[in-house]
């Protein structure tokens, strides 16, 4: 979708409910962003809510990370130790300028925005096959391989290629338009934009520095997956512009925390759901003493992950059952390591103001933050995996994720081992209360009839499902409110 779809912003959906429902109830179990969307816009036209939440904390896979904070991992659990100030969003870290319904959330609770930086030019790729394994900064790579395309595109010309059937000032104004794009007049191998580097720096001395020289295709084909992590950043989810919230990503979760009115049920987990013609029982445990009691309410909105729910004594349709069942075995691993470090060498050393450098092979990607340029402490990312590869990392001790880690964090940034403090891992899978990254449950983009994306889109009687496994948008924020949308607006209709 790198070129963008018709209506390329998320469509804002957000429910206007003609149902005044004085007195009815919903449960919502689950206080995600799914969760959370339900509740506010139920309670808007009158509902009573409910949300019961196993963790002692709102937001789900939503998590923002400060000092003290205590992490799962297979091995055992870690305590997060940053510097004041200092956070790592573990969940959701980056916001689309075109997830509109979240952003519309964002502007209503007065939640602060900044730019997320992804793409940073300034940034590394690394492959050992490659250059000899030097870092090679990313605008380097980005137009060595411009160019070379440019320049099979210019000669082309000279043959009719791209102004076949085209008038002759038609392909003049073409060839003008390339050139123009492409500085091709101008001096110097990248021409005077130096938009691939130089060799050493701009100063006031009495000569410019010489550009540098485009790496050759058939060079930078040697790495594997080059390709590939130049092209996240051409997927429409992943262009400019990012956002995050100022602060950590949970300032989203503070605020629907500050407008939600629901009744919160902390620390406390389903054990099973029934319902009947008029109610919906769910049977839940408080954590902290093992107490079980039967909560009932007009409607449910079910906003907890598959794999949560799979465990749960469900009373629903054999259809709603089996789906639950069949969506939870499609849970992706994914992990994300953060090092604290005690200097910012990465903006120190390398001029790197946050984005991301790639690398080959396990870890694929450091992340430098978007935020607190020129602080003395920072969080860096120093892996982030999803799918297949994270499940192969999630095979790693705790001991051998961080060092694996840590050779790619030494071979970007030579003061690595002096200036980090400690890692973290988290691995989704290991969450008890996740025990996923998300679901893609969509094949091929649909969703075929009998499928569980197609039947849990469907409530089942007076139980109704939201997540962003049941959107367009799996492993996204903006997807868990249109799922929540379209739950609420299932749960007007059947009042
Ligand atoms: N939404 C997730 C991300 O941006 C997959 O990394």
């Amino acid at each position: 979708f790198r070129f963008g779809y018709s209506a390329s912003a998320s469509e804002a959906v957000a429910p206007a409910l003609k149902v005044h429902a004085t007195g009815k109830s919903v449960l919502i179990i689950g206080g995600g962003i799914a969760g959370l969307t339900t509740a506010h816009e139920l309670e808007k036209v009158g509902y009573k809510t409910t949300i019961v939440e196993a963790r002692t904390r709102l937001g789900g896979r939503n998590w923002t990370w400060r000092d003290g904070e205590k992490v799962e991992h297979r091995d055992g659990q870690q305590t997060v130790r940053f510097a004041e100030g200092d956070y790592f969003n573990a969940g959701p870290a980056r916001i689309p300028g075109f997830h509109t319904n979240l952003l519309n959330y964002c502007q209503n609770f007065g939640v602060a925005l900044e730019p997320f930086l992804y793409e940073n030019q300034n940034a590394f790729f690394v492959s050992p096959s490659c250059q000899g394994g030097q870092r090679m900064r990313h605008r380097h790579v980005r137009y060595s391989i411009q160019k070379a395309i440019e320049d099979v595109a210019l000669q082309g010309l000279d043959h009719g290629i791209l102004t076949e059937g085209l008038a002759a000032e038609d392909a003049a104004k073409v060839r003008k338009f390339l050139e123009q794009r492409t500085m091709s007049g101008s001096e110097g191998p990248f021409n005077r934009s130096y938009r691939g580097g130089m060799v050493g720096h701009l100063d006031a001395s009495l000569k410019m520095p010489d550009g540098l020289k485009p790496i050759p295709l058939a060079e930078l084909a040697n790495s594997d997956e080059l390709g590939v992590a130049l092209s996240t950043y051409d997927w429409i989810e992943w262009q400019t512009s990012l956002m995050q919230p100022v602060g950590g990503m949970d300032s989203i979760v503070k605020a629907f925390d500050r407008h939600v009115k629901a009744e919160r049920r902390m620390g406390t987990e389903l054990v099973g759901i029934s319902q009947n013609e008029g109610v919906v029982s769910c049977r839940v445990r408080e954590r902290r003493n093992g107490k079980e009691e039967t909560l009932t309410a007009d409607f449910c909105v079910v906003t907890a992950g598959l794999p949560i729910l799979a465990k749960a004594d469900l009373q629903l349709s054999d259809d709603h059952r089996k789906a639950v069942t069949e969506g939870a075995k499609r849970y992706e691993h994914t992990s994300k390591i953060a090092w604290s470090a005690k200097r910012r060498f990465w903006e120190l050393d390398d001029g790197v103001y946050g984005g991301a450098s790639s690398l080959d092979g396990l870890p694929m990607q450091n992340w430098y933050p978007s935020s607190g340029y020129g602080k003395k402490t920072g969080v860096m990312l120093g892996a982030y995996t999803a799918g297949p590869r994270a499940a192969a990392w999630n095979k790693l001790s705790l001991a051998e994720q961080l060092e694996t880690s840590a050779g790619f964090g030494r071979t970007m940034h030579k003061s690595f081992d002096q200036d980090v403090v400690a890692g973290y891992n988290i691995d989704w899978m290991d969450q008890t209360y996740s025990k996923g990254g998300w679901a893609w449950l969509l094949r091929n983009g649909e969703a075929e009839d009998g499928s569980p994306y197609a039947v849990l889109r469907e409530p089942d009687g007076r139980i109704a499902f939201a997540g962003d496994y049941l959107s367009q948008l799996s492993g996204w924020q903006e997807g868990a409110i249109l799922s929540a949308h379209r739950a609420v607006n299932a749960i007007a209709a059947a009042t």
